[in-house]
């Protein structure tokens, strides 16, 4: 993307491990429906063995697949979702529990449309036509399902005939949002103007944004949450220029289990992703030392809200969410 769509069928689980960590499926949500279907892909190939032994096998797939980013937690609610399917039916030929497993990986894809659909309309209510929102990373429909999270509003509305704007960071170093962002607004008849990453401060200053969206890879108990590096930047201006800043994204990112932002796992990535990714030669000494984190942590005072299919959850964050999931 953008220059080249191509499809790419995947049958083995070393295929489907590759795929989430070289981000050829990426984004929180759309890794958690991806690890659903492709366990039900993996499990095929011993769809013959004993309850016992399936059941052994299905676990260690499941658990080599989860390792291939720490970050979001979708990946791993949504293999344990499916791992309970397997656990619970030992009565159940290996054959019967496949089809269960197809079940429920298109159960969570379905339940993710549903859940785009809620917060795009959530989102929606905040938003006046002739907005301008600011965004980072890509957190649409190319992360997710149908309207994606923090595109979602701006996409509900332009089909409703509304009429925003919006600025994508291109969000360096693997240029989501210069890739994916403006590709799925610009097909979306969406004004959108992409911009530097060090750009986001002038346009704020300038007095262009109404508000910023984006996306989460986990929610702390306390409202912290993890997205794509560069996003706590993004908050920290709009709090010095006083625009709302909120982060978009379905309850199954919310992570009671994780007290605070630093218990959040930053995944840490190749440094040739900033030395020479995208350049036709190396843009810096080929032993020059780099470091690449992947997420960063919003502290939760720079949330304005958090918008989840459940709803909008205002401050405070640790009270509130936890209303949520009673
Ligand atoms: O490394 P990526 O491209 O998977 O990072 C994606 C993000 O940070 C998104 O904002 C997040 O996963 C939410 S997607 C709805």
């Amino acid at each position: 993307m953008p220059n080249r769509t191509v499809y790419k069928e995947l049958k083995t689980k070393e295929e489907c491990w590759e795929s989430i960590k070289l981000l050829q499926v990426r984004g929180a949500p759309a890794i958690g429906i991806f690890a659903a279907y492709a366990m039900y892909v993996i499990a095929q190939q011993y769809a013959d063995l004993p309850y016992a032994k399936f059941r052994e096998q299905y676990r260690a797939d499941s658990a080599y697949l989860n390792s291939s980013r720490p970050t979001a937690v979708n990946l791993s609610w949504a293999l344990k979702r499916c791992e309970a399917v397997v656990d619970e039916h030992p009565d159940l030929s290996s054959r019967n529990i496949l089809n269960l497993l197809r079940k429920e990986a298109e159960t969570i894809h379905e339940e993710d449309i549903a859940m785009c659909t809620s917060i795009a309309e959530y989102g929606l209510s905040l938003l006046k036509d002739g907005d301008t929102i600011l965004t980072h990373c890509n957190a649409g429909p190319l992360a997710t399902s149908r309207y994606g999270t923090a595109l979602g509003p701006v996409l509900l509305g332009t089909e409703r005939g509304m009429h925003f704007r919006v600025f994508a960071d291109e969000t360096r170093p693997l240029l989501q949002g210069a890739r994916l962002t403006s590709y799925e607004l610009q097909q979306a008849g969406v004004d959108v103007t992409l911009i530097c990453d060090n750009m986001a401060s002038i346009v704020m200053k300038n007095g262009w944004i109404n508000a910023v969206f984006v996306g989460c890879d986990r929610i702390a108990a306390n409202g912290d949450f993890a997205n794509k590096i560069g996003t706590s930047g993004v908050a920290i201006l709009a709090k010095h220029y006083g625009i709302p800043f909120y982060t978009l994204g379905p309850s199954s990112t919310i992570d009671m289990n994780t007290p605070t932002g630093d218990d959040i796992t930053i995944e840490l990535r190749d440094p040739d992703e900033i030395r020479s990714l995208w350049y036709r030669e190396p843009m810096a000494p080929a032993a020059v030392k780099c470091w690449n984190p992947s997420f960063d942590v919003t502290d939760h005072e720079l949330v304005t809200a958090i918008i989840t299919e459940k709803g909008i959850i205002y401050p405070p964050f640790s009270t509130n969410l936890k209303k949520l999931f009673n």
